[in-house]
């Protein structure tokens, strides 16, 4: 029986080290990463250290959790993409080693890799990520360090509401060293400003490798919906077209969507963050589609509106040809020195005038209820990104740009306006004098959304049983 136990646990331990084959070959690199850190670490103040955490696991259905996703920030800074991780960042060298970061991971074990998972481990991190401290979460409390000695700890939001499991080197218990160490009883505002700051000031501005991932994350939507924008007609479920967006999603190589789907019709376009997706059927209604999928991290975010049969009524064309006119005004002052709240400026002044033209307000400040949200935000990995939203437009940011006018039934005008939502969101580079628009590639004009509509879809031919 021992012999028996011998030999099944050297032949898990073969299966798990077993190296993963034809990955993607345009993940960041390692020097990205590293690069990411100098900047973090040229920003940091004399005298402090940063400390960064994966996020937490998320229960889906008792004994099965949510797909692990990693906190940006975290993966900005080191690659590292699983759970239970700890970076620390130092402005000064440190020790004789004069070490200025270190990354603790979640140790290797070849049973649990058979259930969940590769890990990267001490030695994956060391040769993949280029960390040349590496230790495992569970020498955290060991590790030397005199958090006290350091003018500032810098440090993002702790979550309050996490249950630890029994290694204890999970991430609660991780945090509960790092509380411990750094005598931390009330999270400090000071430390989350500055580490806001910093990672504001970083990510607001995208790096040429980063780019590159934003223009592929979001040309692969403009194909998604451009295919959905043919394959629809009054019998598909939102629930099908939703489907369609994440196939293709997946045929280019994204991991999933930066963002739970929007696909709403008629009334459903008109709740901003819909995402129930299950109505069985569009009819002749107009169907929003805010989808954008994550491609190694960076997520797309783009909205197309078309009418379910492929034509446009008059009123829906009027609705949406005042978005689009707004969404024209906007880009118009898309260049570096603009006031990032100048693109919600313009874009309220345009809808506003429009539903006055149309009879459908009459006081100015209602067209807050028919377009109740801002015009634009950073996108990047996070798909309301990190930056200052306070400042300007500067070269390399990239925003979307999403005026929108919903008119839910009820509302207080002619009811021949009712369930018309209509949001279009482009997502836009910007440059020196001017702009380019990364989802160009999916049709805005009413005229030429109608055009694409009219095509014939792949999917149109697909066959499945009935059941
Ligand atoms: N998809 C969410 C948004 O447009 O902000
Ligand atoms: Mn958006
Ligand atoms: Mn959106």
């Amino acid at each position: 029986m021992k012999q028996f136990l011998l030999f099944f646990t050297l032949l898990i331990s073969a299966i798990a080290i077993q190296a993963q084959e034809n990955l993607p070959t345009d993940y960041l690199s390692k020097e990205f990463h590293k690069g990411r850190r100098e900047a973090f670490r040229n920003l940091m103040p004399a005298n402090s250290v940063a400390v960064v955490f994966s996020y937490p696991e998320r229960v889906f259905s008792k004994d099965v959790n949510y797909n692990f996703h990693q906190n940006p920030d975290m993966y900005y800074l080191t690659g590292y993409k699983e759970p239970d991780g700890v970076l620390l960042l130092f402005k000064e060298p440190q020790g004789v080693e004069k070490y200025t970061e270190v990354l603790f991971v979640r140790e290797r074990n070849a049973q649990k890799e058979i259930w969940t998972g590769r890990r990267l481990g001490i030695e994956g991190a060391t040769s993949r990520l280029g960390f040349s401290n590496v230790y495992n979460g569970s020498d955290f409390n060991a590790f030397k360090i005199d958090f006290k000695k350091f003018d500032q700890i810098i440090y993002d939001k702790i979550p309050t509401d996490l249950e630890g499991n029994k290694s204890g080197f999970d991430l609660f218990g991780l945090l509960q060293i790092f509380k411990s160490k750094a005598e931390i009883t009330n999270q400090n505002e000071a430390s989350i400003k500055l580490f806001s700051s910093i990672t504001n000031a970083l990510r607001e501005i995208k790096t040429p490798e980063e780019m590159n991932l934003m223009r592929k994350t979001v040309k692969l939507s403009c194909v998604a919906h451009n295919e959905v924008m043919k394959a629809v007609g009054p019998d598909m479920s939102e629930n099908e077209a939703d489907g369609i967006h994440a196939y293709i999603h997946r045929k280019y190589g994204a991991e999933g969507e930066g963002y739970p789907p929007i696909v709403g019709v008629g009334a459903n376009g008109c709740i901003l963050h819909y995402g129930e997706n299950n109505s069985t059927k569009m009819d002749n209604q107009l169907l929003l589609m805010d989808v954008g999928s994550e491609y190694h991290g960076y997520s797309a975010d783009v909205t197309r509106t078309i009418p379910a049969n492929g034509k446009f009524t008059e009123e829906q064309k009027a609705i949406y040809q005042l978005v689009y006119d707004a969404q024209e005004e906007v880009f118009k002052i898309c260049k570096e020195g603009t006031r990032i709240q100048d693109l919600n400026t313009k874009s309220r002044e345009v809808i506003t005038a429009g539903l006055i033209k149309l009879g459908i307000i009459t006081d100015p400040q209602d067209s807050r209820i028919y377009y109740p949200h801002g015009c634009s935000h950073f996108l990047g990995l996070d798909v309301h990104d990190k930056g200052n939203y306070g400042g300007n437009l500067k070269e390399n940011m990239i925003l979307t740009v999403e005026p929108g006018i919903y008119i839910p039934a009820n509302s207080k005008c002619d009811k021949k306006w009712w369930n018309i939502g209509v949001r279009i969101e482009d997502d836009i580079a910007i440059k020196k004098d001017s702009y380019e628009n990364l989802s160009v590639e999916s049709p805005r004009k009413w005229e030429d959304v109608e055009k694409m509509a009219a095509q014939k879809s792949t999917f149109n031919d697909m066959k499945f049983p009935k059941i």
